[in-house]
């Protein structure tokens, strides 16, 4: 967080001094208790909007939108026909939907497909094991790896039982602390397995819960270690694996893996503007990513996010309000392997970062939304706090600290102000890169609600005489 700081403090000289807007429309400093008024003079709009989403007729809009949305598409995996269609729709919505500057700008995505595949525990009896290959995985040869597994709870049982890994096939039975924790098994298991010597490495999926269904995500190999094939299993299968071999029981396992990476595709961040009536080079971003995994139907990670950021410009188009900096709607392409179309956008607009007020992004879940979590200084935190008390009608007020996503952590890292919608994350994980991820888990009421955060959250900065500071 210091290193943030500073170099939010650093990146404020050259825009100070290049940007006369702040100086010229400022006026006299000030005073905070000036910027608490202007907000709270928000709080008509505030209700209008609170109104529109989810008692007036745009309600369940953003999930009847997203409902029609995946059932047509389906899972929109990186570099996939499904995904490109899904672009080319959604441009054609957001025009049809009457939005501004709706165009799409070229990205290069990882084109990887899972093929067939299967786990035949062969010993002590024969049954066939879920699992789900992960995202950037090699296959296997087509008779597949036969081997004996070896079983370890973590990296440091690895180590310690390295002399036995070799030509083995691991499987990770690692215990659930936190996604955020745990991941590290799924993105770097084939690594430390293929250290030891390891043909193959099965990781139990990182999920708190499970009814036997396997989630997916990305992968790391190194350049310096062997690739080795990589999947994950369900919870159920990597805890009786263990059961069995902690009785010294012998399994044996054939892994067969399709998997199969394809030189990179072309793919689109789709963009939609309400553009700002007095600072329109000044730009407001909302966001979530239009692809998914391959799997379930890439309803909540991230087509809720995407929706309630499009069903924001809505809204604000359906009131006839036009903030004073334009509101810009990204849909990004390419999250699931690293921000990948992300990354592309931001070095293509890297030279006009001082005009990026504010990013926001979605993609942690729409369900009951809980508030709001922000980064930047103190003096823009305390802003937001203001702001987000325009939300009391619905009762959810809260800023908490670390606003992040992959796909606006580039302007993060830069000092640019970010937020992140938080909900009741209760569920999130159960679903997350599983087919479980279908329009089932979503709920209209909670989108709704989310949206109406959403859109004031974003209606308001965009609007305010000043930018929010750095
Ligand atoms: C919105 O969804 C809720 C919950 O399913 C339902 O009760 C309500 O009738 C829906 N409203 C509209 C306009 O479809
Ligand atoms: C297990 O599968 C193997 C090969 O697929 C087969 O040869 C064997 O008979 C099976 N064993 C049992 C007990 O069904
Ligand atoms: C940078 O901003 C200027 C002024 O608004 C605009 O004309 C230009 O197209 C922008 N460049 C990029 C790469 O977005
Ligand atoms: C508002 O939220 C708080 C904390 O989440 C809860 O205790 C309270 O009952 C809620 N009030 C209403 C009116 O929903
Ligand atoms: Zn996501």
């Amino acid at each position: 967080m210091k290193l943030l700081y500073l170099i939010a403090l650093i990146c404020l000289f050259p825009q100070s001094e290049e940007n006369p807007l702040s100086s010229d429309n400022a006026g006299p400093r000030r005073s905070f208790e000036d910027i608490k008024r202007e907000i709270a003079g928000y709080s008509d709009v505030a209700k209008k909007i609170i109104d529109l989403a989810i008692h007036g007729k745009a309600q369940n809009r953003s999930y009847e939108r997203l409902a029609f949305f995946v059932d047509t598409f389906g899972p929109r995996v990186s570099g996939s026909r499904n995904l490109e269609l899904a672009i080319q729709y959604m441009h054609k919505v957001l025009k049809e939907d009457g939005l501004e500057n709706v165009h799409l700008e070229p990205a290069k995505i990882p084109h990887w497909e899972r093929w067939e595949e299967s786990a035949m525990m062969m010993k002590p009896r024969n049954y066939s094991i879920a699992l789900l290959g992960l995202g950037g995985s090699i296959g296997t040869p087509p008779e597949g790896i036969t081997a004996e597994v070896l079983v370890v709870t973590s990296f440091d049982d690895l180590h310690q039982k390295a002399q036995e890994a070799h030509g083995k096939i691991i499987v990770y039975n690692q215990r659930f602390v936190s996604y955020g924790e745990t991941v590290q098994y799924r993105v770097r298991g084939a690594v430390e397995a293929a250290k030891v010597g390891a043909k193959a490495s099965l990781i139990k999926s990182i999920t708190p819960f499970s009814i036997h269904s396997p989630h997916t995500g990305i992968q790391e190999y190194q350049s310096d270690v062997p690739k080795i094939p990589t999947a994950c299993i369900s919870v159920e299968d990597a805890e009786m694996m263990s059961r069995m071999s902690s009785r010294g029981t012998k399994i044996v396992v054939t892994l067969k893996m399709g998997a199969k990476t394809y030189p990179d595709a072309d793919s689109f961040n789709t963009v939609a503007e309400i553009v700002g009536s007095t600072y329109p080079e000044q730009v407001v971003l909302v966001s979530g990513h239009l692809d998914s995994w391959d799997v379930g139907q890439g309803a909540m990670d991230d087509g809720g996010g995407a929706f309630i950021s499009w069903e924001a410009l809505s809204l604000i188009k359906d009131l006839g309000l036009r903030p004073k900096r334009t509101l810009r709607l990204l849909l990004w392409t390419g999250e699931e392997q690293g921000g990948i179309g992300a990354e592309q956008y931001y070095k293509m607009h890297k030279e006009n970062i001082s005009n990026f007020d504010m990013v926001m992004e979605s993609d942690e879940g729409t369900f009951m939304p809980t508030g709001l979590a922000f980064t930047g200084s103190d003096k823009a935190r305390d802003i937001m706090k203001e702001i987000m008390k325009l939300l009391k009608p619905i009762n959810v007020t809260d800023v908490f600290e670390n606003g992040e996503g992959t796909d606006i952590n580039y302007w993060i890292h830069d000092g640019i102000p970010a937020a992140s919608l938080r909900d009741d994350l209760t569920r999130y994980f159960w679903f997350h890169h599983s087919q479980g991820d279908t329009m089932t888990v979503q709920d209209p009421i909670q989108m709704n609600l989310c949206a109406a955060l959403w859109t004031v959250v974003s209606y308001v900065i965009a609007d305010m005489d000043e930018k929010i500071p750095m």
